[in-house]
């Protein structure tokens, strides 16, 4: 059984070489340098996977933790989770050329999911807003009295503002105003002010006493890493696509 290790080793153990000494091989032939040892691939935080994963555990924790269905007010954390946590970071990967899911697709293509994701994000999020608004006029309460609910209107407000905004980057010929890169630009920055705009809002919404009294300790700090994470890995593909951009035209 250890025939080949006794052979290859005749005094029995793995010998060590003395340093300089040329490499040998199992019969003794000199075999040169080490070849240079193969990179190692990096495992690639700002992928789609990290991400989408992350976006889509967090959406189905809130559903769980506001027991989707049991009242009226549960749709209100899951649909706004799904809407800004979900659908609308992936509607802005997949337009990233390092870490979009649909990469090997044309750009058009990827401009066609972007909006698509985009338009099931802000339906989420004007049903979200819908509820929570008539829950609290059956409860008799008070409207956008914390800064939760004042960022959390100012946050579907923008999203409407932005879709706007990206009809007429589709139909150019909308607006003559402003080229069309400039516009591009634009929407982009506003684009990348407004997502962190709803990871305020989303991360308020885990301040609210509701969620703190029922979510508690480390699950409460990781929930609320969620948005923190995604909001760094947004802001990171936005301005380095930009940027790049700018710096090397200039
Ligand atoms: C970006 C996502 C979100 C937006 C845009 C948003 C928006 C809003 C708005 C506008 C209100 C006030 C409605 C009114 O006063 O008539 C509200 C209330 C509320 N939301 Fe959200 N929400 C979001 C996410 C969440 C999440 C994730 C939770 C729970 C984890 C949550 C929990 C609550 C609670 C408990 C209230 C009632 C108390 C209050 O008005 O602060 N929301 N939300």
């Amino acid at each position: 059984m250890g025939g080949s290790s006794s052979r290859a080793f005749p005094e029995g153990g793995r010998q060590k070489r003395r340093p300089g000494a040329p490499r040998e091989g199992i019969n003794g032939a000199e075999l040169g340098p080490r070849p240079p040892a193969a990179p190692h691939p990096a495992p690639d935080i700002r992928g789609p996977q990290p991400l989408i994963t992350t976006a889509f555990t967090f959406t189905i924790y809130i559903a769980c933790v506001s027991q989707l269905g049991a009242s009226l007010f549960s749709w209100h954390p899951v649909l706004m989770s799904l809407a800004f946590s979900f659908f609308m970071t992936e509607a802005i990967l997949v337009l990233s050329p390092d870490s979009s899911l649909l990469r090997s697709f044309s750009r058009k293509a990827r401009v066609r999911a972007h909006w698509a994701l985009q338009l099931l994000s802000t339906l989420c999020a004007i049903l979200g807003l819908s509820i929570i608004y008539y829950n609290k006029v059956v409860h008799e309460k008070p409207h956008f009295s914390t800064w939760h609910g004042l960022l959390g209107l100012l946050t579907v407000l923008w999203a409407l503002v932005q879709n706007a905004s990206g009809v007429t980057l589709l139909y150019p010929k909308l607006v003559q105003r402003w080229t069309l890169s400039t516009r591009k630009l634009y929407h982009a920055t506003s684009g990348l002010l407004g997502y962190l705009l709803a990871c305020t809002s989303l991360f308020l919404g885990m301040c609210s006493l509701w969620f703190s009294a029922h979510v508690t300790g480390a699950s409460w700090y990781i929930c609320a890493l969620c948005p923190l994470l995604t909001g760094l890995v947004v802001m990171n593909q936005v301005s380095n696509a930009y940027l790049y951009r700018k710096r090397s035209q200039s």
